[in-house]
């Protein structure tokens, strides 16, 4: 292994850049060459890749985002468009890649190997945490960070109006970001994918609130596969307890950008290292991630066939600590 390189795809998270950090210092210190593919899968095809130092990562630790910028990439999911990104790394001879991103990316990165033989490994950077094969994703704390910040500022004006929130959370169809916050931010109530929680059950959940004298609410909502889907919610409700001062807030892509929380930063730092490590180690095809605080290897495909499950017995801290 002399020369390796390193791109972030899909949707950025928080500590994307912590990670290219460790992953640059990594590779300086072993005396490998680095090179950074800038825009995900399309730098590659594109042949936007750069030779990368130890100061060109200077002061991006603390910083949201990605300095390699990310993309979707279509094109890469077609054999030609890999064969061309194929080209683009063996002209530079390089022997080995590191892809930060979520199921999308690894599902290219498996791929990739497969046609290429190039070893390949994957580093979970996604918000959603929903990557089988590590306990926490680069980026997911501090989306929950993030959403517990913009609850707070919520409970406040929902507490002054008595007013009924629905506050709306990212996450894809995973309720790691939904549950957290609920739990973190004292929510209600909680709509998960995970589980079939509809508008009666929240109607149910209100009027036990009305009983129990509570002046207003936070109901936090995943939104599953269509961004938006609390304006729904809330519109059923409001037919049936029409007396009751409802709004909605949708969070959005503030939980994507911003610092990224310790948690985090110490996340990515070692997986980052620790994917460099591992390539020249021999690892050719795999993930790494951390599990009870050990780092694990899973391969690629593991990592995006398999659901990670989402702890719904945490959903007794909600209900219960919400009475
Ligand atoms: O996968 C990360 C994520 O932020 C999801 O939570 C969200 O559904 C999606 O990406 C949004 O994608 P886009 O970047 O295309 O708006």
């Amino acid at each position: 292994m002399k020369r390796i390189a390193v791109f972030t795809s899909g949707g950025d998270a928080p500590g994307m850049n912590a990670c290219i950090r460790a992953v640059v210092r990594g590779a300086v210190y072993y005396n490998l060459e680095i090179y950074g593919v800038n825009h995900g899968y399309k730098g590659l095809i594109d042949d936007d890749i750069h030779r990368l130092h130890s100061n060109s990562v200077s002061n991006i630790l603390q910083k949201g985002g990605t300095m390699l910028k990310s993309a979707r990439c279509d094109e890469f999911k077609t054999k030609e468009g890999r064969k061309k990104a194929y080209q683009n790394l063996k002209k530079r001879k390089i022997d080995g890649i590191i892809g930060i991103g979520g199921d999308g990316t690894f599902k290219g990165l498996s791929s990739f190997f497969e046609e290429f033989k190039i070893p390949v490994m994957g580093i979970p950077g996604t918000i959603d945490n929903d990557i089988f094969g590590t306990d926490f994703t680069i980026g997911y704390d501090s989306a929950v960070n993030t959403a517990l910040d913009a609850i707070d500022k919520i409970r406040d004006t929902a507490d002054s109006h008595g007013r009924i929130f629905f506050v709306e959370v990212m996450g894809k169809d995973s309720g790691h970001i939904a549950l957290r916050s609920a739990i973190g931010g004292g929510a209600e109530a909680v709509i998960l994918p995970e589980k079939n929680t509809n508008a009666t059950d929240i109607i149910n959940y209100i009027r036990e609130d009305m009983r129990r004298e509570k002046t207003f609410s936070i109901i936090i909502v995943a939104e599953k596969d269509s961004p938006g889907i609390s304006i729904g919610v809330a519109e059923v409700v409001r037919k049936t307890l029409p007396d009751k001062d409802i709004r909605v807030t949708i969070l959005g892509h503030i939980q994507r950008g911003g610092k990224p929380s310790g948690m985090d930063r110490i996340l990515a730092s070692t997986l980052g290292l620790a994917a460099v490590e591992a390539l020249m180690d021999g690892h050719k095809d795999n993930m790494v991630g951390l599990i009870n605080n050990e780092l694990v290897f899973t391969t690629l495909k593991e990592s995006f066939s398999k659901v990670k499950p989402l702890n719904t017995d945490l959903l007794r801290l909600v209900k219960i600590l919400s009475i």
